[in-house]
């Protein structure tokens, strides 16, 4: 494996690897323990959209294992210029060990994959967002001691952290289902995907019913970027498709509320239920630190 662009260029196997290592990074860094594997290694960070938590866990995640990371805004280098995707690629690959990207079209990181001799991440894209969901398995192992066997119930948007999800589930073996309003539904590229990997998956337009029983709920902005031009639409279309105190008591007493972050109280999610009991949200954006080194540690060190 050389990129990490899909959730599903993840096995079981794999995934399970990376959130034991993830684990035992943790674990150390809490003891002050330094795993400096990526001594003299330099990732090229490369953002087309804004970022809080995946800007600042990579940077700090590659500073712990010993390396570097470069912030490349798109605006400021050639690429935004008109330099080639292709180009830009092969130019990185003789300066760097790794690169992340942030893109607009999932099309552009499958170039830079495809160009690359170095491994490319996905630091999310318009189609997925495996590296919040590798923090978010970590998450759900953390408090259920177990990612299987269980029902995942994904209230809101079929985008891009709900189609690595979905494909997620799948891998892991998970059931989900998903709840959003009619002409919000996940990508069918996806829903095929999740299918053909085996994935029980269900889509619905009804919250409550959807998350009876539910152990996993989860839920993303309205409004993805990209997404802003449609944005009094989608906030009408959306009214609904809340997590809140009601759908969290028809779910099990244990149930873990989960959002990758940045969160609007009152939209999406009520401020009970993200600030509530059941809210996991900042072990989360924690865990994207811990999942993400296991991954730069696997791909750019091999381990
Ligand atoms: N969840 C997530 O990816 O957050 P940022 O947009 O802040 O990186
Ligand atoms: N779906 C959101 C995720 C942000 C982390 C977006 O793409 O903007």
């Amino acid at each position: 494996m050389k990129d990490l662009i899909s959730m599903a260029d993840l096995s079981l196997e794999d995934i399970r690897e990376i959130l034991d290592l993830a684990a035992e990074i943790k674990e150390k860094r809490s003891q002050g323990k330094i795993i400096d594997h990526l001594r003299n290694k330099s990732l090229g960070m490369i953002f087309e959209k804004s970022s809080t938590r995946t800007r600042v866990s990579f940077e700090v995640g590659m500073n712990d294992l010993g390396g570097h990371a470069i912030y490349l805004n798109a605006n400021d280098i050639q690429i935004g210029r008109g330099e080639t995707v292709e180009d830009t690629a092969k130019v990185l690959s003789r300066y760097l060990h790794g690169i992340i990207a942030r893109v607009y079209s999932h099309e552009t990181l499958v170039k830079l994959g495809a160009n690359a001799s170095i491994p490319v991440i996905n630091a999310l894209s318009d189609e997925e967002h495996p590296c919040q969901i590798l923090a978010d398995l970590l998450t759900i192992k953390e408090y259920k001691n177990r990612i299987s066997d269980m029902k995942f119930v994904w209230v809101g948007d079929g985008n891009n952290v709900c189609n690595s999800i979905m494909l997620a589930c799948a891998i892991v073996g998970m059931e989900i289902v998903v709840v959003c309003p009619k002409g919000y539904e996940p990508d069918e590229k996806y829903v095929i995907k999740t299918k053909e990997l085996g994935g029980v998956l269900t889509i619905t337009d009804k919250p409550l019913e959807a998350a009876k029983n539910a152990d996993v709920l989860y839920t993303d902005v309205w409004v993805s970027m990209g997404d802003e031009a449609e944005e009094e639409k989608r906030l009408k279309d959306f009214a609904g498709f809340q997590i809140n105190e009601e759908l969290i008591a028809v779910s099990k007493p244990d149930v873990i509320v989960m959002h990758c972050l940045p969160a609007h109280r009152g939209l999406e999610i009520s401020a009970g239920a993200i600030d509530g009991p059941h809210s996991v949200v900042f072990d989360q954006a924690e865990n994207r630190l811990h999942a993400q080194k296991a991954v730069l540690l696997k791909l750019l060190a091999g381990e």
